[in-house]
């Protein structure tokens, strides 16, 4: 099947990511947000990603505007209505996506492919909830989604081959390499990734180390870009916990049961980078 148009549903980190990737690598993107400011905030930052990767004379202004004219941003879902897929990256809240589900099937032409970002919740049941389970299938960018060069592809037990084959290609056109996981909770990165970020959270609890040493021994014992408490603050706390609580109910295994640390400072609102405030104060 043929991909010309894409839908996006939320323009938050990751869903405006998405966007700006989709739009940049040539297709028609239409991005939905809820409420006028947050489309707006979402678009601004894509309009920026734009204008500084001109200034830097990586793309050229005629680029910069072509990428403008195919994102359209909009308020409602009806503008997916002739979308080829879509790729919903709304809050990893499962009665959300349930709501979502079964709402795109209504409005997104029948042979149109509809795909989940999520980290780590189920996609089968998403699936479940259409008409079109066989069209339904997992793709997780990684955050910052233009830049990280990895996707997942979900496949449920309902995803057909064909699904799978269009969204592989699909993900190779936005110059992703794309890897196979079942739909078991964490895929491939979450599940290794996690008890990482964990264990680290864990070693500030008790006292082991500091943030700061615990962040240098990583980089650079180990290479990493970026240490635990750095990228646990990039990524979301928020996400993290959400990731962590739904690999811990699939398996009730310890490794993935969120620190008390990292529970209490999402409910202080300290997210990390997007909050102002998480393992680092980023509002000097
Ligand atoms: N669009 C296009 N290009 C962009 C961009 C954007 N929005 N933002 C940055 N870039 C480009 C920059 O132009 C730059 O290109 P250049 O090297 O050719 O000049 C390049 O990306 C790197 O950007 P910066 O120079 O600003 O920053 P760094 O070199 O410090 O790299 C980083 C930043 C890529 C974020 C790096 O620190 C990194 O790889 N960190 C680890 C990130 C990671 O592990 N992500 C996965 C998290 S897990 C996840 O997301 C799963 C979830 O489910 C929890």
């Amino acid at each position: 099947m043929a991909i010309r148009k894409v839908g996006v549903v939320g323009c938050g980190l990751m869903g405006g990511g998405i966007a700006q990737t989709c739009a940049q690598s040539g297709y028609e993107t239409v991005v939905r947000e809820v409420n006028q400011e947050l489309l707006d905030k979402g678009m601004a930052r894509i309009y920026g990603a734009w204008d500084m990767l001109a200034s830097k004379g990586k793309i050229s202004q005629g680029q910069v505007d072509e990428n403008r004219r195919r994102l359209h941003g909009t308020l409602n879902l009806e503008g997916f209505a002739d979308c080829d897929l879509v790729i919903e990256a709304v809050i990893e809240n499962m009665e959300e996506k349930l709501r979502l589900f079964p709402a795109l099937d209504r409005i997104v032409k029948p042979e149109g492919l509809l795909l989940s970002n999520t980290s780590s919740l189920n996609v089968t049941q998403m699936g479940a909830v259409t008409k079109r389970p066989d069209k339904v299938c997992g793709l997780h960018f990684f955050n910052p989604a233009p830049v990280m060069k990895l996707v997942e592809v979900v496949r449920t037990i309902s995803t057909s081959e064909e699904t799978v084959e269009t969204v592989k290609q699909f993900a190779v056109s936005l110059g992703k390499t794309p890897v196979l996981a079942k739909d078991t909770a964490g895929f491939i990165v979450n599940f290794l990734l996690i008890p990482y970020l964990i264990a680290a959270i864990r070693m500030l609890e008790n006292g082991m180390a500091s943030r700061d040493d615990i962040d240098t021994a990583m980089k650079l014992g180990c290479g990493y870009p970026m240490g635990p408490f750095t990228l646990l603050d990039y990524v979301g706390l928020d996400t993290t916990l959400w990731a962590a609580e739904a690999i811990y109910d699939e398996y009730k295994d310890p490794l993935y049961a969120p620190p008390p640390l990292l529970r209490r400072m999402v409910l202080s609102g300290m997210n990390g980078k997007k909050s102002g405030k998480g393992f680092y104060d980023y509002q000097q």
